[in-house]
C-alpha cells in the first residue's frame, strides 16, 4: 500500500511540476505566473478540487512518445470564489507552450459539461500556443468540441476568459465565443494570424503588441474587455467581478448587503447636467452616485466611450447599467457604441440582470464612414437587444433623447417598464436649432426669424411634458431622487414575468 501511495505522490509531483522548473523560471522571467500559481490566486484557499491529473497525450510521432506530461498542459477542475462555484481551466505553457491536444481539450470539455449540469460559471485562464502541431487533425477536433460548448453553454452559464499568454489561432476562438475577455498587458496576445504569417500575406510589419496586445484590443479592436497590469491584479479583479454574477440562467444573481440606505438623495444630481445642452457632463459621476457605495464595475472603459456600460449594484440586488456619455461625441450613438452595448443587454437578459439605463443622447453620429460601415444594421443591434430583453428595465432620461436613438434607449415603446425624465430632458425628434432649419428652411438667412422659431420650438418641445402626458414618461423626477425612484421601481419589478413568443431563435442583425 505505502508503495502505491508514494507512487501516486510521486505522479502528483510530476504533474505539479509541468514542463519543468528551467521553464517555470522562463514564465516567471516573463512575469507571468504559473497555472497553479494563478489557480491559487483566483480560487478561495484550499477549495481547489483538481481532474485530470494524469491525463496524459496519446501522440507518438515527432518523438512525442517520450515526452508526456501529466495533465498534458492544461490544470483543470473546480473551486469556490467568495464561496460560490466555479469551473476552472488553467493552461500552462511550460508543458508544449500550453497547446491543444486531444486529451487537453477533453479535460476542458469535462468541467464545461459538469458546468452546465450544476450551473455554475466557466472560467478559463489562457496561456496558449494554439493547436498542439504534433498532433495534426486531432487537436484541431479537440478545438471544435470546445467550441461547441462554448456555444451551447452562452446564455446558461457565464463564461469569462482571461487571456494571460499568446493566443493564437484556434486559442483565441473559444474566448471569443464567451462572455466577456480579459486580458493582461504585455504578456498577453491574441491573433488568428501573428506578425510573421500578417509579414508574408500582407507585407506589413507590426509588432505582437500592436497587432493583438491588450491595449489594442481594449482600445481599438474592443475584442477584449478589461486590460490589466499583471497577472495578479487581472485574477483579483476577475475574482471581484465574478461576485456581481449569477451562478446560471436558473438562478438569480447573488445578493450583497449593504448599509448605502436604498431612499439616499444625492443633492448634487440637482445640478449635475449643465442647463446648456451643448455643454457636457460626466455620466459617470451620476452612474457612481447612484449605486451601492459607489461600486461600478465598468467594462469596456477605455471602448467606444460615448456609452458606458457595466455592473453594480443597487439596493443589494445586481443591475446592469448603459449609458450614453455626453463626454466622448456628445453621447451620440455609432457603430462601436451600439455594438458594445447590444451585446451587454444580451448578457444581462439572458441572465436574469435588470437593466437600468441613462438616456442622453443626441442621436445617431451622421456621416460617411458610420453609414459604410453598416450603422443602419450596427445601430439596429442595440434597438434589437433592448427590444427583445424580457429583464426589468428602468429608464432614466437625463436631457436629450432625440430622435431615433430616443426610441432604442430602453424607451417606453420597447417595453421599458419605467421610465422616468428629470425635469431638463429634452425629448423630440431632434435639436430645436436643426428641426427649425429643415421646417423653415425659407427662413435662413434672417437670423431674428430663425432666433425666434428655435425658441419657439425649444419652448415646445425642449422639455419631458409632451412626453410625459402620453404616458412614454411614467414620472418627472428630481435628480437627487433618481436612486431612490430606481430602487423602487426595481423592487416592484422583481416579480416581473414576461415572455416572448416561441422561436427557435431570433435573427438579430449580426
Ligand atoms: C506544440 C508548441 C506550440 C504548438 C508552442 N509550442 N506552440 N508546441 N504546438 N502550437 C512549444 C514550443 O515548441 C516550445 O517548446 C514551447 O512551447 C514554448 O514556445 P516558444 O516558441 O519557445 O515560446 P515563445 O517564444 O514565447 O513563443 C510562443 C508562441 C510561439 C508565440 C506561442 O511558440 C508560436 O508561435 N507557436 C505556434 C503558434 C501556432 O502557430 N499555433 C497553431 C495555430 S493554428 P520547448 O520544448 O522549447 O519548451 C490553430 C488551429 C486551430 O490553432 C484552428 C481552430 C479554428
Amino acid at each position: 500500500m505505502s508503495d502505491i501511495l508514494q507512487r501516486l505522490e510521486a505522479m502528483r509531483a510530476a504533474a505539479r511540476l509541468g514542463g519543468g522548473q528551467r521553464r517555470i523560471d522562463a514564465q516567471h522571467a516573463r512575469g507571468k505566473l504559473t497555472a497553479r500559481e494563478r489557480l491559487d490566486l483566483l480560487l478561495d484557499e484550499g477549495s481547489f478540487e483538481e481532474y485530470d491529473m494524469f491525463v496524459e497525450h496519446r501522440s507518438t510521432d515527432f518523438g512525442m512518445a517520450d515526452q508526456r506530461v501529466p495533465g498534458d498542459g492544461v490544470v483543470t477542475g473546480h473551486g469556490l470564489i467568495n464561496g460560490r462555484l466555479v469551473f476552472v481551466y488553467s493552461q500552462d505553457f511550460t508543458v508544449f507552450g500550453g497547446s491543444l491536444s486531444e486529451p487537453h481539450a477533453e479535460k476542458i470539455c469535462k468541467i464545461m459539461d459538469q458546468a452546465m449540469k450544476v450551473g455554475a460559471p466557466v472560467i478559463g485562464l489562457n496561456d496558449s500556443g494554439g493547436a498542439r502541431i504534433q498532433e495534426g487533425v486531432a487537436s484541431l477536433g479537440g478545438y471544435a468540441e470546445v467550441f461547441q460548448r462554448n456555444v451551447l453553454a452562452s446564455g446558461v452559464v457565464p463564461q469569462i476568459s482571461l487571456i494571460m499568454g499568446p493566443c493564437a489561432g484556434g486559442a483565441v476562438y473559444s474566448p471569443a465565443m464567451t462572455d466577456f475577455i480579459f486580458m493582461v498587458k504585455d504578456t498577453s496576445y491574441m491573433f488568428v494570424t501573428g506578425p510573421d504569417v500578417v509579414k508574408t500575406v500582407t507585407h506589413e510589419e507590426v509588432t505582437q503588441e500592436a497587432l493583438g496586445g491588450a491595449v489594442t484590443h481594449s482600445t481599438k479592436s474592443g475584442v477584449a474587455d478589461m486590460a490589466f497590469e499583471n497577472d495578479v491584479e487581472a485574477l483579483l479583479e476577475l475574482r471581484r467581478f465574478v461576485d456581481f454574477l449569477p451562478a446560471s440562467n436558473r438562478q438569480a444573481p447573488p445578493r450583497r448587503e449593504t448599509s448605502d440606505p436604498p431612499t439616499r438623495q444625492e443633492l448634487s444630481l440637482d445640478t449635475l447636467a449643465p442647463a446648456n445642452p451643448n455643454q457636457p457632463y460626466d455620466i459617470k459621476e451620476l452612474i457612481e452616485k447612484v449605486v451601492d457605495e459607489g461600486d461600478f464595475y465598468e467594462l469596456q472603459p477605455n471602448y467606444a466611450g460615448n456609452i458606458v456600460i457595466g455592473l453594480a449594484r443597487m439596493d443589494g440586488e445586481t443591475v446592469g447599467i448603459v449609458a450614453n456619455q455626453p463626454l466622448v461625441l456628445a453621447g451620440c450613438l455609432d457603430i462601436d457604441s451600439a455594438r458594445k452595448a447590444a451585446r451587454f443587454v444580451r448578457f444581462l437578459d439572458a441572465f436574469n440582470i435588470p437593466i437600468v439605463t441613462f438616456v442622453d443622447v443626441p442621436g445617431f453620429l451622421p456621416g460617411v464612414g458610420q453609414e459604410l460601415g453598416g450603422i443602419i444594421k450596427h445601430g439596429a443591434k442595440l434597438l434589437f437587444a433592448y427590444a427583445e430583453a424580457t429583464v426589468p428595465k428602468v429608464t432614466v432620461i437625463t436631457r436629450k433623447a432625440y430622435g431615433g436613438a430616443y426610441d432604442v434607449m430602453a424607451s417606453k415603446h420597447l417595453r421599458g417598464d419605467v421610465n422616468y425624465a428629470w425635469p431638463n430632458a429634452e425629448i423630440a425628434v431632434m435639436g430645436a436649432k436643426g428641426a427649425v432649419e429643415i421646417i423653415f428652411r425659407q427662413d435662413i438667412g434672417d437670423d431674428a426669424k430663425i432666433k425666434a422659431r428655435t425658441d419657439a420650438y425649444a419652448a415646445a418641445f425642449a422639455n419631458p411634458f409632451v412626453a410625459a402626458r402620453r404616458g412614454y414618461i411614467d414620472d418627472v423626477i428630481r435628480p437627487h431622487n433618481t436612486r431612490a425612484r430606481i430602487c423602487k421601481s426595481l423592487k416592484m419589478l422583481k416579480g416581473k414575468q414576461l415572455q416572448n413568443p416561441w422561436k427557435k431563435h431570433d435573427n438579430i442583425p449580426l
